[in-house]
């Protein structure tokens, strides 16, 4: 008889987002005649930057011709986009990374999912709540935690984002061995300063831990005093590996195309206490489970880094930005406060109430659809996040139904 691995059992029946899809489509079934907006899950709605597009077209035609046609590529990614990666996301912000360092992949909700399988399942864990549901699910997947107890897991250090803190979590008092860092974060769309990051950096120093940081938003940084990149932070060379996506910067959500950065100091250490170069387990198991992303994709991505593509994806953030600020303006506006939208596609707004009443009452009388913060974790509840991800028209729409029905 074949048995399940029992830690699925500890999770919740479905990912937030499946949950959120079925009531929204029950909502639709149930009344055809309502046009819903949707400003939930963090999906781009505008076409790819043009160059994108052109540079998939003539990598498309390469595939097209015997000569110029390719097959397997290297695991880790084609030279080209790796290379330009290095240049353009580090060296040119100051960050000494190297093009091998960096691991192209289809997204990073896999990268951040599959990382934790080269640690040891008896490590320590320190999580941020509210979080991206995928640091906290891979990890109960791989039996790193006990079950849930009024919705949390045991074994995991949660790092509370609150009011209290201005939604940047405190340094835990105890010490951790994996950590999980988003900035700009989602859900919340808060930023971590300068300081903020170091006090990161030097206690994974000080505790031989490692952080995952997820800078999937980067490139919605608007204050210049923002770090983009944790290597922005002295030492954070031999401690931390970040993880960054095409996904919002350029709207590759249907595209499929990422990166991890993985510098080659960043140890970890077996039974023996012999320590190993986290860079070598996992460039073994990409190699192993992984067998690279489509070159016309590839070939589209890194053309975001020509003049043009500078220019059209600055652009492209550029416009959910000022849908953002909108947001956030009108839900001040309410009466609500809010974090994000500044320098993040996110809107988190305290609405002082229950975070899936809120959100059926926007999607019954407003027909829009939010994400409950409860979903992101226990501190989530009594927020909603609303995403800028949508047409300026439909955003506006959105808003004056918002307005109309919490009057
Ligand atoms: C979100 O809405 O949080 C994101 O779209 C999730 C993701 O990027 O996987």
């Amino acid at each position: 008889m074949i048995r399940i691995n029992e830690n699925y059992t500890k999770l919740k029946a479905s990912y937030l987002f499946s949950d959120i899809a079925k009531r929204v489509s029950a909502h639709v079934a149930a009344h055809p005649d309502q046009p819903v907006i949707r400003l939930g899950i963090g999906d781009v709605t505008e076409p790819l930057p043009a160059a994108c597009v052109a540079a998939l077209h003539v990598a498309t035609d390469e595939m097209a011709r015997r000569e110029t046609f390719k097959g397997y590529g290297p695991e880790q990614g084609y030279a080209f986009l790796r290379e330009a990666v290095a240049q353009h996301d580090y060296a040119a912000r100051g960050c000494a990374i190297e093009a091998d360092e960096i691991f192209i992949s289809d997204g990073s909700k896999c990268d951040c999912g599959n990382l934790q399988e080269i640690f040891a399942t008896d490590i320590r864990l320190a999580i941020p709540d509210p979080v991206y549901p995928v640091y906290v699910d891979t990890n109960v997947m791989a039996g790193r935690t006990g079950g849930n107890v009024d919705g949390r897991y045991s074994g995991v250090t949660y790092l509370d984002s609150t009011p209290a803190n201005g939604y940047v979590p405190a340094l835990p008092a105890g010490a951790a061995d994996l950590i999980y860092l988003c900035f700009p974060n989602n859900p919340t769309g808060a930023v971590a300063t300068r300081e903020q990051l170091t006090a990161w950096v030097e206690y994974a120093r000080r505790h031989r831990a490692v952080i995952l940081f997820d800078s999937a938003y980067e490139a919605y940084i608007r204050d210049p005093r923002i770090p983009h990149s944790i290597y922005e932070i002295p030492g954070a060379r031999e401690v931390a590996i970040e993880f960054r996506s095409f996904s919002k910067t350029a709207g590759f959500t249907g595209t499929r195309c990422a990166y991890t950065v993985v510098p080659k100091p960043v140890q970890a250490w077996d039974a023996a206490g012999r320590p190993h170069a986290v860079h070598a387990l996992w460039n073994r198991r990409h190699t192993t489970k992984f067998n690279g992303v489509a070159y016309p994709i590839q070939r589209a991505a890194a053309a975001i880094y020509t003049g043009e593509g500078k220019r059209q994806t600055g652009a492209l953030i550029d416009f959910y930005l000022a849908n953002a600020r909108l947001i956030r303006e009108a839900m001040t506006g309410l009466g609500f406060t809010c974090v994000g939208g500044d320098n993040a596609p996110y809107i988190w707004v305290n609405t002082g109430r229950d975070s899936w009443e809120f959100f059926d009452l926007l999607l019954q009388r407003a027909q829009v659809v939010c994400t409950p913060g409860a979903g992101f974790g226990k501190c989530g509840e009594g927020h909603v996040r609303i995403s800028a991800f949508n047409s300026r028209a439909n955003v506006e729409t959105a808003l004056t139904r918002i307005a109309a029905a919490l009057r």
